[in-house]
């Protein structure tokens, strides 16, 4: 696709991926995350590959979807349980606070990358500008993942938290899973989420919530591109070392 045929959005996701491309060196090993942003991060990453600039790279892929267009691409692969310590994690949000925490999990792939997150040192988010909010959950439901036996029995639970549950579908199909064979319900908040910190530590001492999409202090810079495609910004998460 030639740059006057992307929209203002796919613009601003290319211009964020490439940044990240460019925080690539030969030798490492890479999370690569799920998404239509990091679509645009693994192509600029196979044409480095393929042009010479960089080699000996092998990426870890956070869903079946990244692992075919990375497969596509000529990306070498390797599986997380093998690759020990990752030097660097690229991936996308649904929303970006000032302080760099995050909503993810849209695309239904939440678990996966937080392992993977949790396993890289460094973690770089790529987001076009509209993805920037002061409250989480003002733009985008909170996704969570959670397992299929009695998913209903959480709904009180999640209302008494003050959220709209919603049980997520996939487009023709009325029960979307995760790539894990997990539903996703998403929590609506009206007014978006006052204390982040403990609504996590609730949700995660729930039996049967697999995990939250809520991803807190581990993002350490969020590259972020306007819609024009030609301002990216970086934003460093305080005390950081990226
Ligand atoms: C996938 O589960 C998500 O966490 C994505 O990273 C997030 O939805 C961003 O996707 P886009 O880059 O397509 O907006």
């Amino acid at each position: 696709m030639t740059t006057l045929e992307l929209d203002g959005a796919a613009r601003a996701k290319r211009a964020a991926g490439r940044e990240a491309a460019r925080h690539v060196r030969s030798g490492m090993t890479l999370g690569l995350g799920t998404g239509s942003t990091v679509r645009f991060f693994l192509e600029a990453l196979a044409e480095s590959l393929q042009e010479g600039g960089i080699g000996d790279v092998r990426g870890v892929a956070t869903s079946v979807d990244t692992e075919e267009r990375a497969r596509e691409l000529g990306i070498p692969l390797l599986e997380l349980a093998r690759a020990g310590t990752l030097d660097l994690a690229v991936d996308g949000a649904d929303e970006f606070t000032p302080s760099l925490d995050l909503i993810k999990g849209l695309g239904g792939a939440l678990l996966r990358e937080k392992m993977v997150v949790q396993a890289a040192r460094r973690f770089i988010v790529i987001a076009d500008e509209s993805k920037a909010v002061e409250r989480l959950a003002t733009r985008a439901p909170l996704p969570v993942e959670v397992v299929s036996f009695a998913w209903e029995a959480h709904l009180p639970f999640f209302r008494a938290l003050g959220a709209r549950p919603e049980r997520r579908h996939g487009g023709d199909d009325a029960s979307y899973l995760t790539d894990n064979g997990n539903p996703v319900i998403d929590l609506h908040f009206e007014g978006g989420i006052g204390d982040p910190v403990e609504l996590e530590a609730r949700l995660r001492a729930r039996a049967g919530v697999v995990e939250t999409g809520l991803f807190l202090r581990m993002a350490d810079a969020v590259i972020v591109a306007g819609r024009d495609g030609g301002t990216v910004q970086t934003h460093t998460r305080e005390g950081s070392p990226a």
